[in-house]
């Protein structure tokens, strides 16, 4: 098993002061930010863009960008996201449209591609991208807001990728995120899942370290 990454989603953060934010993860020694890309028709709501992983570079953030696209044509936007400094860029299998040729395009820009599954999708969906990928983001909540209850019938499929894992010989890490904070993460853990996307959980956090230190020892 992958040793675990913690990914606060800035989502949950204060708009206004989002570099800010964003300097507060890494001022905890945390090398990870979990950006949500919203288009108001794949999910019912809009959150950032380009523009705003762009500024957070501008204002010196030198954290990975796990940047997660919630759109319905992913595949026109790769190249403006990688531009403003994505690290990883992940897409939905849910919509039409070619996946692999998506996915060849980001790893074509020298940088890490993944592909995300909505609770209600089959793990077996995302079996012909699988060689293509260097992350699986299992959604453990509907995608669109933050603030969710974790859907604990998403488990089993963890489980099954993270056995496909092993069986086909490949290396991809497993990424929840939706309703995470310290007890799910262990259940999701014990599943296979290495990389914890953490938003209301890791904000209203009394004791930021503490939460920080309680993921890595997962
Ligand atoms: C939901 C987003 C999540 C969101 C998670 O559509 O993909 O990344 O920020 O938020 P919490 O941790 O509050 O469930
Ligand atoms: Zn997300």
């Amino acid at each position: 098993m992958n040793p675990p990454i913690l990914a606060p989603s800035l989502l949950a953060g204060d708009h206004g002061a989002l570099a800010a934010d964003a300097r507060a993860v890494s001022d905890l020694g945390l090398s990870y930010l979990h950006l949500d890309m919203m288009d108001a028709h794949f999910v019912p709501n809009l959150s950032f863009g380009p523009q705003t992983l762009a500024a957070l570079r501008r204002h010196g953030s030198k954290l990975f960008f796990d940047t997660h696209l919630m759109l319905s044509e992913p595949q026109k936007y790769i190249d403006p996201f990688a531009k403003a400094g994505a690290d990883r860029i992940t897409i939905h299998i849910e919509p039409d449209y070619d996946h692999v040729a998506a996915l060849e395009a980001i790893k074509d820009l020298g940088i890490k591609g993944g592909i995300a599954l909505n609770p209600d999708t089959p793990a077996e969906m995302i079996l012909p991208v699988l060689r293509h990928v260097d992350l699986v983001l299992v959604m453990t909540v509907q995608p669109g807001f933050g603030g969710q209850a974790f859907r604990e019938d998403t488990l089993p499929k963890m489980a099954k990728i993270f056995e496909w894992r092993k069986a086909k010989g490949l290396d991809y890490r497993i990424e929840v995120d939706g309703g995470i904070d310290e007890a799910t993460a262990k259940e999701c853990r014990a599943q296979g899942a290495d990389t914890f996307v953490a938003g209301t959980s890791f904000f209203a956090a009394r004791d930021r370290k503490a939460f920080a230190a309680a993921f890595a020892a997962l």
